[in-house]
C-alpha cells in the first residue's frame, strides 16, 4: 500500500517521460548534438567537384546546446548551421549555433533557463518551474523581449536579427514566400493567443505592411507553413491544436489531435486589408507540415529520415527519376540549385544539381552529396566526405555570393 501512494504521488509529480520528449531517446544516434567545429577542408571521395560550382551550401538543424533537465522535443534543440563552402573545385566545412538571445541568454547562465514549451510540462514539478521562470520574467530578472526562438528550422539571407523597423514584434514562419516576379516576401505568424494567424506582406523595398489578423480562425490550429500563388495566399487549418490547459496541468505536450475537428483551406486576397475577404474551404483530414507549391487553376509532408528522393513531372504526373541513397543512409531535405545561377540564361528547368547531406548508420560517417538533377538516376557528380558526422537537420539553402 505504501508503495503504491508512493508511486502515485512520483508520478504526480514527476512522471517518467514520453519516449518522444525524453532527450535521450529523441537526441540520439544522429540526431544526438555535435560541438562547433573551425572550417576544415575535405575529401572528395568520389567524382569531382565542378570548377564552376562556387557557394555554400548551409543547413540548419536542431542540436542542444545543454543536456536537457526534462522533456526535450526535436524541434526545440538549439539551431545549428551546418555549411560546406565550395570553391574551385575544393569543399570547406564548418558548423556554428545559431546566436539567438536564447542561446546567448542560457550559454551565459550556463544552463537551460528557458522552459521547452513544446515538448510539455509533465507533472506538478514542471509546472512549477515554469510558473518560476514566469515569476522572473514579470519581475524583469530573465528578459526575454529579443525573443526566446531556438532558430533551427529554415534559412533566409538578412544579415542580422531583422525586426523590420520595429515592426515585427512577434516570431514569423520559417517558411515566408518570395515572390521572385514582384519582389514581394509573404509571411504569416502563429500565436497560442487570439488571433492565432497573422497575415502580412513585406515590399520589395524590404517595408513589412499592415498585418492582417484572421480572426475567423477560431482555434490555435497549428500552421508551419502556407502557400502564395499570382494573386492569393492559401493557409491551411488543421486537426493539430495547442492546448495551453493541456500543458499547464503538466499532461505532457501543448499539442492535442483533435480527431472530429474540421479541416479547412483559408484562400484570402495577397493584398487583403482585413480576413473578411477570406474564403475557407473544408477539406476532411487535410493534415499538413508542408507545402511544396501552389497555383490558380500539391503536398508532400517530410519525415525526419529520408531513404532516397524521387523527381516527379508535375505535366505528366509521372515519376521521372529516383534514387536510393543505400542500406543504413539517410539523407536530409534535398536541394536544387541551377547548373547557371545568372537568371537571364535561359536552360531547362532541371538543368542543375541535387545536394544534401547523408549519413551512414552503419559507420557514422556523414558525405556531402552532389547530384546530377536532370539524370534520371541522380548520378553522382561528387560525394565529399566530411569531418565529422552532420546530425539530421531540417531546411537549407545554397548561397552564391
Ligand atoms: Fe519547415
Amino acid at each position: 500500500m505504501k508503495n503504491f501512494i508512493f508511486h502515485s504521488l512520483s508520478n504526480i509529480i514527476d512522471p517518467p517521460l514520453h519516449l518522444s520528449v525524453d532527450p535521450m531517446h529523441v537526441f540520439k544516434g544522429n540526431l544526438a548534438p555535435v560541438e562547433e567545429m573551425e572550417p576544415t577542408n575535405c575529401q572528395v571521395i568520389e567524382g569531382q567537384l565542378p570548377l564552376s560550382l562556387n557557394g555554400v551550401y548551409i543547413r540548419n538543424g536542431p542540436n542542444p546546446q545543454f543536456q536537457a533537465r526534462r522533456a526535450l522535443h526535436l524541434f526545440e534543440g538549439d539551431g545549428m548551421l551546418h555549411s560546406l563552402r565550395l570553391s574551385n573545385g575544393l569543399a570547406t566545412y564548418c558548423n556554428r549555433y545559431v546566436k539567438t538571445h536564447k542561446y546567448m541568454l542560457e550559454r551565459d547562465a550556463g544552463f537551460p533557463a528557458i522552459p521547452n514549451m513544446l515538448s510539455g510540462f509533465y507533472g506538478l514539478l514542471d509546472v512549477l518551474r515554469f510558473l518560476m521562470v514566469m515569476k522572473r520574467i514579470i519581475t524583469g530578472q530573465l528578459g526575454i523581449k529579443h525573443g526566446i526562438g531556438v532558430a533551427n528550422t529554415s534559412l533566409a539571407l538578412i544579415s542580422e536579427r531583422w525586426d523590420f523597423d520595429k515592426k515585427l514584434l512577434y516570431n514569423m514562419t520559417a517558411h515566408p514566400k518570395v515572390d521572385m516576379d514582384t519582389k514581394e516576401t509573404f509571411a504569416f505568424s502563429w500565436s497560442f493567443a487570439f488571433p492565432h494567424l497573422t497575415f502580412f506582406r513585406i515590399d520589395e523595398k524590404g517595408v513589412k505592411h499592415k498585418e492582417v489578423p484572421i480572426f475567423s480562425m477560431r482555434r490555435p490550429s497549428i500552421i508551419h507553413d502556407f502557400a502564395i500563388t499570382k494573386r492569393f495566399a492559401i493557409f491551411h487549418e488543421t486537426q493539430l491544436i495547442f492546448s495551453l490547459a493541456k500543458m499547464l496541468m503538466g499532461r505532457g505536450a501543448p499539442l492535442v489531435y483533435e480527431r472530429d475537428k474540421s479541416t479547412r483551406i483559408g484562400v484570402i486576397s495577397r493584398y487583403a486589408k482585413c480576413d473578411s475577404v477570406i474564403k475557407w474551404f473544408e477539406v476532411p483530414r487535410f493534415n499538413v507540415a508542408h507545402i511544396i507549391n501552389a497555383w490558380e487553376n500539391g503536398v508532400l509532408d517530410e519525415i525526419p529520415k529520408t531513404t532516397g528522393l524521387v523527381k516527379i513531372d508535375l505535366e505528366t504526373r509521372n515519376e521521372v527519376g529516383k534514387r536510393f541513397y543505400g542500406p543504413g543512409c539517410f539523407g536530409g531535405e534535398p536541394l536544387f540549385v541551377r547548373r547557371n545561377s545568372a537568371e537571364d540564361v535561359v536552360c531547362d528547368e532541371d538543368e542543375g544539381y541535387v545536394m544534401t547531406y547523408v549519413h551512414n548508420e552503419h559507420t557514422d560517417e556523414s558525405v556531402f552529396l552532389l547530384m546530377d538533377a536532370k539524370s534520371p538516376e541522380f548520378t553522382t557528380i561528387a560525394a565529399i566526405k566530411l569531418p565529422r558526422r552532420v546530425p539530421y537537420g531540417f531546411h537549407g539553402l545554397f548561397l552564391t555570393n
